[in-house]
């Protein structure tokens, strides 16, 4: 029988580790998941988990002796941009200083580095392609993009994919996405206020693991968009849940960003462009409306 390729999934308690450690358990990979404390995946059979604290150095390059990865997916990070903005040291911390130490460790075994990026390393006027120079408009934005740098100058192969938005099923170990917090509040009643003058391309997140694992079986090198197909508002978005769901529309409300003032500045116009990752991957993300009934289906 063919040995299994060997994988770390860093950030595995997160929402999108979570997710990522399911799917490739169930194929040709032998999973290493680690995260900070506990193991917080409802799949624990079979699951090799490392608990661990990416910045500290020695315990990485240890964990990378033992474990001998081929292939790396980098996805730990802050990833709240208003954390980012309020504790930049632990920021830089987090988000590059800890990435330079995955890139040092893999140096003896050179696996294939997957790094999760973000449509944040680039300004206004979305929704951009992969030839669009960067311009980030917040700290968190500027983290994942020194991470970027770090990555490209490693010297191993790499590739480096950039969502956005993601959303999917939610279970009870991962904080509630903002699909689920529109859904709870309606099943609730209230009202809702919703951003209707940004616009994003929202990912599900079970396109983003198929297109990673394209990723890999192509070793794709460079950096790929792996986004949604459609250009949506979350106003927009809040709508199509209650569709979907018969929720009851008129408790939500449009209303512009500034209704909101926070000192993390988004883009309006974000999004991504996929037609790179159509043409090399075979990428074919769902409709937004699908991946909508896709995330309550399987947990209601
Ligand atoms: N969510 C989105 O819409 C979105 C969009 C574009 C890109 N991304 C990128 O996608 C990736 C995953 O996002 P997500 O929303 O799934 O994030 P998440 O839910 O916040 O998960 C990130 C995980 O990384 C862990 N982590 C952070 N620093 C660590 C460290 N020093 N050592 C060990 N573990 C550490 C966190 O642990 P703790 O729980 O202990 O903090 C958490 O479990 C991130 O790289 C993010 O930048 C996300």
């Amino acid at each position: 029988m063919k040995e299994k390729l060997r994988i770390i999934i860093t950030g595995s308690n997160g929402f999108l580790g979570q997710h990522l450690v399911n799917y490739l358990s169930q194929g040709q990979f032998e999973v290493f998941a680690l995260s900070r404390g506990a193991n917080q995946n409802k799949i624990t059979h079979g699951l090799n988990y490392f608990p661990i604290d990416l910045t500290d150095v020695s315990s990485v390059k240890q964990l990378f002796e033992v474990i001998k990865p081929q292939i790396v997916i980098h996805n730990a990070a802050m990833s709240k941009p208003d954390t980012c903005h309020n504790f930049r040291e632990e920021c830089i911390l987090n988000n590059v200083t800890a990435t330079q130490y995955l890139l040092e460790a893999s140096q003896s075994t050179k696996p294939y580095f997957l790094y999760v990026s973000t449509d944040f390393i680039f300004g206004e006027d979305g929704p951009h392609d992969e030839d669009t120079f960067p311009n980030p408009l917040n700290f968190y934005g500027e983290s994942k993009l020194q991470a970027e740098a770090a990555v490209k100058q490693s010297g191993l192969a790499y590739g480096i994919m950039r969502p956005v938005f993601i959303y999917g099923p939610c279970y009870e170990s991962m904080r509630p996405t903002f699909l689920h917090w529109v859904k709870n509040s309606l099943e609730q009643g209230k009202e809702i206020k919703v951003v209707s003058d940004q616009r994003r391309t929202p990912t599900y997140v079970y396109d983003i693991c198929s297109g990673m694992k394209a990723m890999i079986e192509k070793r794709f090198v460079g950096d790929i968009h792996i986004a949604g197909k459609d250009i949506v508002s979350p106003y927009q978005m809040a709508l199509t849940v209650a569709k979907e769901l018969s929720l009851d529309s008129s408790l939500i409300f449009p209303v512009t960003s500034d209704t909101f003032p926070e000192p993390v500045i988004r883009a309006k116009r974000s999004g991504l462009k996929i037609d790179k990752a159509r043409r090399l991957l075979g990428y074919e993300p769902i409709s937004f409306e699908e991946g909508v009934r896709k995330s309550f289906a399987s947990n209601e």
